[in-house]
């Protein structure tokens, strides 16, 4: 795994040779964003199965599950995380009858095809949040939901690429994303690393730009999104929306179907994870920036509601979020719900 957290000062690489391993590098954000932790959950499973030592399925399942729990402990707001373990369980069931070593196999097939198509999910949704972007654009986002936080290309910034590609001139402006500031840490250097113009904000410029008419639009990724088109998101997310209502700047979210999570009715269900106080007094974990005892609140995430959200981009269009409850239900016409441009 590339260790996110030494970015960018530090490109290096861990090896995970276990799926405990695997678990640590969740909770620690060495690996971090929906869709690469559903990854690297799938992976850790396909890992934890070639340890077992079983003479038949049901021994090997029943050993099996508890490293599931374990991985699904690590971090609780992601849907990713839960959809990719229960989607690698449900496929060793239905691959019961295979032999142990062949199943092993096809744990570790599964586990990439995971990744495989992330990514071709992400270009879908890059081709769908395209149309949304003018040539001149500057679009603000938050956190990091690009290649690091995916697959490989993005779901945030997978509009932006194809755009891009589309050849229209396209400025990001990224917050930097305290407390682990993964937008002026990864984002920033991700669209750097791939030539395209950004420019890194502190989180409380947004609103600046956005009164001067200098932001366009903005797209963030989302870790849950839920049945009344509610989204949780990294913590400044509600605030970035409900500045874009104030100045009449759309407000999109990119969210692979991966990330919807239509059991839960509201966001006022979803779990937010509430993360170590160091995070927000130390920098690096070595400058310390608050004194010493004081008391502090890290909450990751918040939930922004579905009137702040113009259109919710799945691989499958884009929609209102009053409608994303309409993707579970069966013959569907999906063309009728599309927003089209
Ligand atoms: O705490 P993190 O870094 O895992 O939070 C990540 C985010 O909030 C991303 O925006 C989200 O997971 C979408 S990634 C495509």
């Amino acid at each position: 795994m590339l260790d996110q957290t030494r970015l960018p000062v530090e490109v290096a690489y861990i090896d995970c040779p276990d799926y405990k391993t695997v678990a640590k590098g969740i909770k620690e954000l060495w690996i971090r964003g929906a869709p690469a932790i559903g990854i690297a959950a799938a992976m850790g499973v396909a890992l934890a199965a070639q340890d077992i030592k079983a003479r038949d399925f049901e021994s090997f399942y029943k050993k099996l599950l508890p490293a599931c729990e374990h991985l699904a402990a690590q971090r609780p707001t992601a849907v990713n995380l839960f959809w990719a373990i229960e989607r690698m369980k449900e496929f060793a069931l239905v691959n019961s009858g295979e032999k142990l070593q062949r199943l092993k196999e096809m744990l570790v097939e599964e586990s990439q095809r995971v990744l495989e198509e992330d990514i071709a999910v992400n270009r879908a949704i890059g081709e769908y949040g395209a149309g949304f972007i003018r040539d001149g654009d500057t679009i603000l986002t938050h956190c990091n939901a690009g290649s690091l936080a995916t697959g490989g290309y993005g779901t945030a910034t997978a509009p932006i690429r194809v755009a891009i590609e589309q050849g229209k001139n396209i400025k990001v402006l990224a917050d930097e994303t305290r407390p682990v500031l993964q937008g002026a840490r990864l984002t920033a250097w991700e669209l750097m690393q791939d030539g395209i113009d950004v420019t890194l904000i502190t989180d409380n410029m947004a609103g600046y730009f956005m009164k001067k008419g200098e932001i366009d639009l903005a797209i963030v990724g989302t870790d849950r999104t839920v049945r009344n088109g509610d989204v949780a998101n990294k913590i400044g997310t509600y605030s970035v929306a409900v500045l874009c209502r104030e100045h009449n700047i759309p407000f999109y979210v990119a969210a692979p179907t991966s990330t919807i999570d239509l059991k839960m009715p509201s966001g006022d269900h979803i779990p937010i994870e509430e993360r170590a106080a160091h995070e927000v007094t130390e920098v690096f974990g070595k400058v310390c920036i608050a004194p010493y005892g004081v008391k502090v609140a890290n909450p990751a995430f918040d939930v922004t509601p579905a009137k702040y959200i113009t259109a919710i981009i799945t691989e499958f269009g884009a929609f209102h979020p009053r409608d994303i409850r309409k993707l579970g239900y069966k013959n569907i016409d999906l063309g009728q719900l599309r927003i089209n441009l």
